[in-house]
């Protein structure tokens, strides 16, 4: 029988507790009902996560996705999480695996993210059995949940298939450059002033939109205008799939990102661009990514433009951004990218693509 030892950072629950009231057991001896046997064979132990935890799962992460890991940033915020649990597979004691499971869309779907195995302990299984441990950890605790999406870069194989759905795909496009020296092209292009005073909240004219809250939630909640634009139904921002749903819309509206349309009254392409942070790739680097939905491909170029010149405006060193967008305006945006704004290319088409399983 494998204890499950929990260790709850208790997040918002209590802000009068201590921090060394923090770092309390809280339910010492957890066993997971009903686990299945071969998993209570692994010899794995199970825990979650805290903040003591951090350097040796970053110890374990080094040199994942090629330098450009977003776990240490996001790391103490998932820890707060209420909707979320990040667990670990130790192996005597070694952080040897990570997994953090979120529950969203109205508790209907539990989202994976973060998953990762120390390098020495791959091609053995352990994804597999954290992945399956997960999924009775959360069905245990949330009974609503249905579905389980994961957004994922990699090629899918034919095993990937007869156990997942494909939700919908984006193209990935991944540039690189120096803040200052695309600030300087942004300028030789004309497009070097404040762009915030030149944007107005009207449809009038013909410069994107950048959302309120108000508008944010008319145009994803109250209307059926944003249908026709995002894929498959999804928002997706910075790899995390939702439906446009109230519960989520709260998730989003805690983060930093900026939320763009080129018509509020009928808009066509959409763009969430994340707020840039910093990837360990190597000193002030930094990531921006943008996530675009519609298929015109001048308004996306627009929008990009816009997200781009607001970024550099305050950024300093080196950037990866990655665009996110339909797959037939990968090819002209990224032929845009090299000849226009001359900024480097770092990796062909890739793809991005939202898949979901049914809960067991
Ligand atoms: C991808 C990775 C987690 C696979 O770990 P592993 O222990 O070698 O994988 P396993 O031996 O358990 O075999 C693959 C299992 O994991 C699943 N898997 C493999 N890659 C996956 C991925 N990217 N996302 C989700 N599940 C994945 C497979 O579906 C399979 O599940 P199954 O046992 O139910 O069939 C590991 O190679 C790794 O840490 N890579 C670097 C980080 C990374 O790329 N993470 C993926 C983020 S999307």
């Amino acid at each position: 029988m494998i204890m499950v030892s929990m260790f709850s950072s208790l997040g918002q629950q209590d802000n009068l507790l201590t921090s060394c009231y923090f770092k309390m057991k809280i339910d010492t001896s957890l066993t997971m009902p009903q686990l299945p046997e071969a998993l209570s064979q692994t010899g794995l132990q199970f825990t979650v996560a805290t903040e003591e935890d951090f350097d040796e799962i970053m110890a374990m992460s080094q040199d994942i996705y090629g330098g450009l890991d977003y776990l240490p940033t996001r790391y103490s915020s998932w820890l707060q999480e209420t909707n979320r649990m990040v667990i670990l597979a130790r192996k005597q004691g070694k952080v040897i695996a990570l997994e953090s499971v979120c529950v969203i869309d109205n508790g209907e779907t539990m989202l994976v993210e973060g998953l990762r195995v120390a390098p020495q302990e791959r091609g053995k299984g352990v994804a597999g059995v954290l992945l399956r441990f997960c999924s009775e950890l959360v069905k245990s605790r949330y009974t609503d949940v249905k579905v389980c999406r994961l957004t994922r870069d990699d090629q899918l194989g034919p095993k990937d298939f007869q156990k997942y759905r494909i939700i919908t795909k984006q193209g990935i496009l991944l540039v690189r450059f120096s803040a200052e020296d695309l600030k300087l092209r942004l300028c030789e292009l004309g497009l070097g002033g404040d762009f915030q005073s030149s944007m107005s909240t009207s449809s009038t004219n013909s410069l994107p939109v950048r959302l309120d809250q108000i508008a944010i939630h008319r145009l994803y909640l109250a209307t059926d205008l944003m249908r026709s634009v995002l894929p498959n139904s999804t928002i997706i921002q910075d790899w995390q799939p939702f439906k446009p749903v109230p519960s989520n819309m709260a998730i989003l509206m805690k983060k930093d990102i900026d939320w763009m349309v080129d018509d509020v009254s009928n808009p066509i392409v959409a763009s969430l661009c994340t707020f840039p942070f910093r990837v360990p790739i190597g000193d002030d680097w930094y990531y921006l990514n943008i996530d675009m939905f519609g298929k015109n491909l001048d308004l996306a170029r627009q929008q990009f433009l816009c997200h781009l010149q607001k970024h550099t405006a305050t950024l300093q060193g080196h950037v990866m951004c990655q665009i996110f967008l339909d797959p037939p305006l990968w090819k002209p945006m990224a032929e845009f990218c090299l000849n226009t704004l001359n900024v480097e290319l770092v990796k062909e088409y890739t793809e991005q693509c939202v898949v979901e399983s049914d809960m067991v």
